[in-house]
């Protein structure tokens, strides 16, 4: 008896640490985010936040969600049942340069990943209401790094999140080649499709406008606690081995990945002039470079059931959904779970200023220095004024490697009629990609709305959306690998992720 106890310990430690990276996607389902609301119950608990966020996940968000108050929501836009974690980013604006007036930009669709990475340590599930912030939500200057990601503290500062923006070509290049980033981005030196800051070209890639890439740290210190989200986190170090680890007594989380496609693409025609000039879009805190791009998360897992996926599933762009032995399963698809925001206010539509009236500001606009925090741009995950040192966090790994990929067509070559992007098949040194086509729903009304949708508009028509992925250049499957495959089969029964136009 003793002795099974002590062999099932042994086996369960094993399972969690990790020789090699495996990962799955978390998918979203539904007529687009939960709500766009300006609510933020980690920066700003119990009342509205400073600017407006789109928001993923389960439908107790709130001013004063909590991990609790999230594990009793009635449905989340996570595929997988068992997640009823809240996601949620700065909300995209589009300021058409010949009026003037701003709109948001619709959100093409949003991924998660949940990688989990080679480490001496075990990986351990989120504990329900861990709280955590990536990004600087007060840059307007260029921080103290290049236009790549950086993830390993030993190497410098922290520079968590990037944008993407696959081209049909890349010439002209999308950041000017010579920026410093004080009157515009800052390309990658490794990739022609990332830099730091919007891009003054149009995003034209097949299926894949514009993204906005946010890393999160996968250390957590229980001695900080859940709530202070401020310190609680950092990224892993190096071991030296090819793994990396997080510090003794410290638990090793799973390392998320927010990806957001915006559809900048289809306002093309309205901001044609200012190609290779500037960019017309901003965020909905008034910052027109896109440094400040920034992400939060609140915990809201059922933490067996993630502890299972992290042990036992590689699925994938399969999903995590697709994981084999869950216990609480997926979503249906063709369901979708939307909630009111608690401010009532217009968020969309033609506006003269942005919700929370924040000043543009930034590059042409000025105002990047009086709103810069300080001296050395802090890597700092978190956008509190109030200055934390950086976590400190190292991850061995390889600064991410962003390549685009084929979803491979579940069986035959979509139709492009309808699609926003006309450019059937760019071809790029950099990326290659494709789509597997996804038949847009019916329209119909949300089934399980927990308060009356007002965010949602009359839908008018449908558009099929494209599922591109982005993965690590070593997950590149084979072209016709098994995952792949069965990626297709996924795609081809579930579907992907669908919006509908207004
Ligand atoms: C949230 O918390 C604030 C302050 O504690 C309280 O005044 C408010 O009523 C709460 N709001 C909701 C929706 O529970
Ligand atoms: C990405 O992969 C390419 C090809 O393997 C390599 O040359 C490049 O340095 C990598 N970039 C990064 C950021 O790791």
């Amino acid at each position: 008896m003793r002795f099974t106890t002590v062999l099932a310990t042994l086996v369960a430690a094993v399972a969690a640490a990790k020789d090699k990276r495996t990962f799955a996607v978390l998918h979203h389902y539904g007529q687009g985010p939960l709500t766009t609301c300006r609510a933020d119950p980690i920066i700003s608990p119990g009342g509205p936040s400073s600017h407006v966020h789109t928001v993923m996940g389960a439908s107790n968000f709130g001013f004063n969600a909590t991990g609790e108050t999230l594990r009793q929501s009635k449905c989340t836009t996570a595929m997988a049942k068992a997640d009823l974690s809240a996601y949620w980013f700065p909300t995209l604006y589009f300021q058409d340069p010949a009026t003037k007036l701003l709109e948001p930009v619709k959100m093409f669709y949003m991924n998660v990943y949940y990688f989990f990475e080679p480490t001496h340590d075990d990986i351990k599930a989120f504990p329900v209401g861990l709280k955590m912030v990536s990004g600087n939500a007060m840059l307007r200057t260029p921080p103290a790094t290049t236009g790549d990601n950086q993830l390993d503290p030993s190497k410098g500062p922290i520079q968590p999140v990037q944008m993407t923006c696959p081209r049909s070509s890349y010439d002209p290049p999308s950041w000017p080649a010579d920026s410093k980033g004080l009157l515009a981005g800052i390309a990658s030196q490794h990739d022609k499709g990332a830099g730091i800051g919007f891009p003054f070209e149009d995003c034209d890639g097949y299926a894949s406008p514009l993204r906005v890439d946010i890393h999160f740290p996968s250390c957590y210190n229980p001695k900080a606690g859940l709530e202070n989200y401020q310190n609680n986190m950092q990224f892993p170090t190096d071991a030296g081995d090819g793994k990396s680890d997080c510090p003794e007594g410290w638990i090793h989380t799973p390392h998320i990945f927010f990806e957001t496609y915006w559809n900048t693409h289809e306002l093309l025609p309205r901001f044609q002039s200012t190609l290779g000039k500037s960019s017309p879009f901003v965020f909905s805190n008034g910052d027109v470079t896109g440094f400040s791009a920034h992400g939060d998360f609140i915990a809201g897992w059922d933490e067996e059931e993630l502890q299972h996926i992290i042990d036992t599933c590689n699925a994938g762009h399969a999903g995590i959904d697709t994981c084999p032995g869950l216990k609480y399963g997926a979503n249906d698809p063709s369901d979708s779970c939307t909630i009111e925001c608690p401010v009532d206010e217009k968020v969309d539509g033609k506006l003269e200023k942005l919700p929370g009236n924040n000043p543009l500001a930034g590059w042409a606009f000025g105002g990047g220095d009086i709103l810069a925090p300080s001296p050395s741009p802090s890597p700092s995950p978190s956008p509190s004024p109030s200055s934390k040192p950086q976590p400190g966090n190292g991850d061995d790994n390889t600064p991410p490697n962003t390549t685009l990929i084929a979803i491979p067509s579940p069986s035959k070559r979509p139709s492009h009629h309808g699609h926003p992007h006309p450019n059937p098949k760019p071809s790029s040194s950099a990326s290659s990609f494709s789509a597997a086509a996804v038949p847009a729903p019916s329209p119909k009304p949300s089934p399980k709305p927990v308060e009356p949708i007002v965010h949602v508009a009359t839908v008018v028509d449908t558009v099929t959306v494209w599922e591109t992925t982005t993965v690590y250049e070593d997950d590149l499957p084979a072209p016709t690998g098994a995952a792949e495959k069965h990626a297709a089969r996924h795609y081809a029964k579930h579907a992907a992720r669908r919006y509908h136009r207004r």
